[in-house]
């Protein structure tokens, strides 16, 4: 019997190198071994507990793992491939250490209970710092935000100019997407936040282990109550990994428009030189290069969700070595999800905004249209008929060259003789947004009050 494989006994020779390599998981895994630490030190304190191993076993075990713990964090332990994956190898290493202790560990317990226990403790770790993050890039928007409410520029539909807004309102829609987000990751940590130690391999355990113990001792909320269940499912990692697939959506969305209104054909902002690049050719190129791969890690990290689903679609109950497969997208997702948050709030803190721009674009494009047709409705036409008029009119200054606001009122007129003087307030930009004064609208008031609202849920949050 080969003696660095746990289980060899019954095999006549050892895997190949290649399958070997091919099958084990050590090389990314390794980075749950805090984790496989915690979970390996809450379930010996549980054996010892109910009598299963004792009170020196677990001491030897704490002083093994206290020292692996050590030799991790500063680099010098030795992985081997030759151990498979994560647990194995702190497994030997701990009965290296420690002797018989380290063999009593896995009573009760098996390893397709120990790695659900592993990536569960992993990724509520990782929610917990992502929702930090969240409210780290809510907090880079709001600021933005309450220097702009006055600041005008076009909206959009179909990208073509439809009404003025502020860029204080347009970047809160931002606020409001974000703020979905960290809900359904807080709603997600619920459901990742289970035990499913105890599980074993998949049926359970023989000794009288005490799983709420377990799980106390490591903060869960409670336990996985199916053991099949506990071992197979994947579940909580798929749903993580579709709020974050939305969420870097959202992000995406937004890094469009910093594309957008960097151009020069735009010239809305300007993004700080330390989140651009030049080009090797072309000497006057300034490139989004940020908001262009957070674009792009979009794809990658919405692929790692359909990866996901594809790995769990056809199990069969209970575990299956499929399931090793689930760890290189789910790290690859808290890695690019985390980075890309925490350069998202340092990038929106570094934004010029060029309120001209803005204003210009927003007075090119008869944004004021809806106003003047509003404002015929309010007179007693009906609003059919006030959205024709409107349409003739603005072909008629389009005809000139100039906005409706720079017709004469004769002019207007004979679109309409309800049109009075008191409509040149009513199609200046300001008078726009001021009209739509009411909770989610544009109106410098209501986006002041959307701000506040939005510092105040923030300071909720510490
Ligand atoms: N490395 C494995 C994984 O990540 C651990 C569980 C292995 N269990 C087994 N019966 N082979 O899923």
């Amino acid at each position: 019997m080969q003696d660095n494989q746990t289980w060899s006994g019954r095999f006549n020779e050892p895997v190949t190198e290649l399958v070997k390599r091919y099958t084990a998981s050590v090389e990314f895994d390794q980075r749950l071994a805090i984790f496989d630490i915690q979970g390996s030190l809450a379930h010996a304190q549980m054996l010892a507990a109910c009598n299963i191993i004792n009170n020196q076993d677990l001491a030897d075990i704490r002083k093994g793992m206290s020292q692996i713990e050590n030799e991790i964090l500063s680099g010098q332990f030795e992985w081997s491939v030759d151990l498979e994956d994560v647990h194995l190898n702190i497994e030997k290493r701990l009965t290296a250490l420690v002797g018989d202790a380290g063999k009593r560990l896995h009573t009760g317990r098996s390893r397709n209970d120990q790695v659900a226990t592993d990536v569960r403790l992993f990724l509520r770790h990782a929610i917990d710092e992502i929702l930090h993050l969240i409210a780290s890039l809510q907090l880079a928007l709001i600021e933005l935000a309450s220097r702009h409410t006055h600041t005008i520029m076009p909206g959009f539909t179909h990208m073509q100019v439809a009404q003025p807004v502020s860029f204080a309102h347009h970047l809160m829609a931002y606020f409001e997407m974000l703020k979905r987000d960290a809900e359904r990751m807080q709603d997600t940590r619920r459901r990742v936040n289970r035990l499913p130690l105890g599980a074993a391999a998949l049926a359970g355990t023989s000794y009288p282990i005490k799983r709420e113990y377990v799980a106390e001792l490591l903060g869960f909320e409670g336990v996985c109550e199916n053991s099949l269940d506990a071992v197979s499912d994947r579940d909580f990692a798929i749903e993580f990994n579709a709020a974050a697939s939305l969420l870097m959506t959202h992000l995406s969305r937004l890094s469009e428009e910093l594309i957008l209104w960097m151009s020069p054909r735009f010239g809305f902002i300007d993004i700080a030189d330390r989140f651009c690049t030049g080009s090797s050719i072309m000497p006057q190129k300034k490139n989004p290069d940020v908001p262009e791969l957070v674009r792009g890690k979009t794809g990658r990290v919405t692929g790692n969700l359909i990866s996901l689903l594809t790995l769990m679609k056809s199990q069969p109950l209970a575990y299956n070595k499929d399931n090793q497969e689930d760890k290189e997208p789910l790290f690859d997702t808290v890695d690019t999800l985390q980075m890309t948050l925490r350069i998202y709030a340092d990038m929106m803190g570094g934004i010029t905004v060029k309120p001209e721009a803005m204003r210009n674009a927003a007075l090119q494009g008869y944004a004021t249209a809806t106003d003047l047709a509003d404002y015929l409705v309010k007179k007693g036409l009906p609003f059919r008929d006030a959205h024709e008029a409107v349409a003739q009119a603005v072909r008629f200054a389009e005809s000139k060259s100039c906005d409706l606001a720079e017709l004469k009122l004769e002019e207007l007129q004979q679109f309409s003789n309800l049109v009075t003087d008191d409509i040149f307030a009513i199609l200046t930009l300001e008078g726009s947004l001021a009209a739509r004064n009411h909770i989610g609208g544009t109106a410098p008031q209501q986006v002041e009050a959307a701000i506040a609202r939005a510092r105040k849920y923030l300071e909720g949050k510490h």
